[in-house]
């Protein structure tokens, strides 16, 4: 069965995460944020996007960031509730990379002990709506939003050999697809 490889992005991947961001299009971006953004806002944003432990999650169904997703640990609220958002290019919505990603940072945040995990997104968003529900998320609208809660389950050895298989599969997937390195006057 063909896994999605999906990797833990890491600082020295800011200009992927950045190309990522910039093919974005202004509605994909409003989505994203809740509201329109400006050109500064997404600079200034991309700039800390790896600041205070976010955990950040990037998705290569091709070989190339596709889909990105980030879980933040929500301030004062004794490091157990975290908040999540994602976003997928948009040749590539529709194929499951969404769905995947989210599989992937729930089970991320199950085994860093996180007892909630909360999404916002425009009421509108139909896309989101049906990948919270699909994750059995409880949905609150509030004003426009909507706010879909998911309850991690406890972490076992098992959520644990899990993750850290899917990184070690990305990364053997990323080390066979390595561009070739033409070798110049060799025999
Ligand atoms: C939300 C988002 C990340 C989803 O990514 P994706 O890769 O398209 O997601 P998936 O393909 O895994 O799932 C999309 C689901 O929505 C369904 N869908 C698509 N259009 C729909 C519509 N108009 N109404 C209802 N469901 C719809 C798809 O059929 C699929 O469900 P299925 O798997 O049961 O068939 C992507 O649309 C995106 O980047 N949007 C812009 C940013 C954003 O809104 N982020 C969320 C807020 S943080």
């Amino acid at each position: 069965m063909y896994e999605l490889p999906i990797r833990r992005l890491r600082i020295y991947d800011t200009p992927k995460v950045t190309s990522h961001f910039n093919s974005l299009d202004t509605d994909a971006l409003a989505s994203r944020f809740g509201a329109p953004v400006s050109r500064t806002f997404l600079d200034a944003y991309l700039s800390r996007i790896f600041d205070d432990g976010a955990l950040v999650y990037g998705a290569f169904p091709d070989s190339c960031l596709r889909g990105v997703g980030e879980l933040r640990t929500v301030p004062d609220r004794q490091n157990q509730v975290a908040e999540l958002a994602f976003t997928v290019e948009t040749a590539w919505q529709d194929r499951g990379i969404g769905d995947a990603l989210l599989s992937r940072i729930i089970a991320a945040a199950r085994n860093r002990g996180f007892r909630e995990v909360h999404m916002m997104c425009l009421a509108t968003n139909q896309r989101m709506r049906r990948l919270a529900s699909k994750h059995k998320a409880d949905l609150k609208l509030v004003t426009g939003q909507v706010e879909a809660t998911l309850t991690p389950p406890w972490p076992t050895p098992f959520s644990l050999v899990e993750e850290i298989s899917g990184e070690y599969h990305a990364l053997a997937r990323a080390i066979l697809t390595w561009p070739r390195i033409e070798v110049r006057g060799g025999r």
